[in-house]
């Protein structure tokens, strides 16, 4: 049987695929920081945490961080990172459809468009996991793309760029009746090697995120255009959801 995509492109063509569309990530956290003013040492959980680029730095600040992802190369990295700077993290490698742990966290973050890769009732199960592992009053902080803006505008996009290592070609399919974007990455590299990665996410609006976030026992506090707090307008190019764990 061939494995889903989301096992497959985070390897270690990831960074070199994706990194020219990456914020920096010290900034972020710094953002993160001073925007949601967390308890002197609260737990936070990394859900999709990568190469760690976020939770090694919300580790240096004091907080006591788990980093969860799915691709052993992911967590290698991030552990190597971890071990460089000195820092401690606990890194899980799991599916994010089945971690949970009851009451555990103060916060829990999805950066970087780490949620929607499944079917409805799967990424459903993703926030329900979510809104059980945040103690009541937690914080779920999801930073997805503007799915008004740019490349996400909920139609086919083409678009090439140039990057350090060449020209990174990003083609976005947009399928209106699932709801799905389909991307495309190709990075041609000046030393003539080509590689290329596909993403295949469910694009959810403000409206379905609230309703799907109430199910899973949280409510959304407000939309962001950025980690920092920035106001959300058309013209975000992301999508960052705050929302409080009631109760059920
Ligand atoms: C777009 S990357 C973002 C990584 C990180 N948040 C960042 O900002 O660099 C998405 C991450 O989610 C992880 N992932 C994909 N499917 C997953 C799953 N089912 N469970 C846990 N992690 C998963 C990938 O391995 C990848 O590291």
């Amino acid at each position: 049987m061939t494995r889903p995509w989301f096992e497959t492109i985070f390897d270690e063509r990831y960074p070199d695929l994706f990194a020219p569309l990456e914020g920096d990530a010290e900034e972020e956290v710094e953002g993160i920081h001073g925007f949601l003013s967390l308890p002197a040492g609260a737990a936070v959980v990394d859900l999709g945490c990568g190469r760690g680029r976020h939770a090694v730095p919300m580790a240096r600040r004091g907080y006591r961080v788990t980093g969860v992802d799915i691709s052993d190369t992911m967590i290698r990295m991030a552990r190597k990172y971890a071990e460089r700077e000195g820092v401690e993290v606990e890194w899980v490698q799991e599916d994010m459809r089945t971690f949970c742990r009851r009451g555990a966290f103060d916060l829990v973050l999805s950066l970087f468009t780490s949620f929607g890769y499944f079917s409805d009732a799967e990424n459903q199960a993703v926030l329900d996991n979510i809104g059980n592992s945040l103690r009541k009053g937690g914080t779920l902080l999801l930073d997805l793309r503007n799915a008004g803006k740019g490349l996400s505008r909920l139609e086919d996009q083409d678009k090439t760029i140039g990057v350090p290592l060449g020209r990174l070609r990003m083609s976005v399919r947009f399928d209106r009746r699932t709801m799905r974007a389909k991307a495309e990455h190709t990075l041609e590299r000046a030393d003539g090697i080509r590689i290329s990665s596909a993403f295949d996410v469910r694009i959810y609006s403000m409206e379905e995120l609230m309703e799907m976030l109430g199910r899973a026992g949280m409510e959304v506090k407000d939309f962001y255009g950025s980690l920092t707090g920035d106001p959300f307008t058309d013209e975000s190019t992301r999508m960052v959801t705050l929302a409080i764990r009631t109760g059920f």
